[in-house]
């Protein structure tokens, strides 16, 4: 038998300790929460990706009365990015979520489905994508989304 482990680092920083850039990404990303179409969750997630050309797109999750058919935040922002800019790498993305007139003093790390977009992404641009999951109790921050998805199935997966 064998055994390992997978070992993932998340720094949390507090408002003061983030870059001008980090702290322009969230709140571009908290001000995309007012775009949400959530009216069966009530839960507003807003997102912003920061692209290698300097361009900042922004999104939030927009629901469905068939629910499956809604689409979280982070793939509305990622998707639009890279249908409006194909050859542009994400270099970092900033996820917010309010509820009830506040932010969420915890993060809301990006689910599943949304960890693998964001997993093929960094393997298409052949680049790392910073995560910035933004709670008002501090903001946490991994240098890829592999440390958020160990065990990734890629491409390579199938050969
Ligand atoms: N949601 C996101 O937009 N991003 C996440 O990371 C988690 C969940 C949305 C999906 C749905 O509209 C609502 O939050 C409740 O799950």
């Amino acid at each position: 038998m064998k055994q390992y482990d997978i070992v993932s680092s998340v720094t949390v920083y507090d408002w003061d300790e983030l870059s001008c850039e980090d702290r322009q990404l969230i709140e571009a990303a908290k001000k995309a929460t007012q775009t949400s179409y959530s009216p069966y969750s009530h839960f507003q997630v807003g997102a912003a990706a920061l692209l290698a050309n300097g361009v900042v797109f922004t999104g939030s999750n927009q629901e469905n009365a068939a629910f499956p058919s809604g689409l979280c935040a982070e793939r509305t922002t990622l998707f639009s990015a890279n249908a409006h800019y194909p050859d542009q790498p994400v270099l970092s993305l900033a996820i917010a979520a309010y509820k009830e007139g506040h932010f969420l003093k915890a993060p809301v790390p990006p689910c599943g489905a949304c960890r693998q977009v964001i997993l093929e992404i960094e393997d298409r641009f052949k680049h790392p994508i910073r995560i910035l999951l933004y709670g008002s109790d501090g903001t946490h921050v991994v240098d890829s989304v592999r440390a958020l998805l160990p065990f990734q199935f890629v491409r390579e997966s199938m050969e």
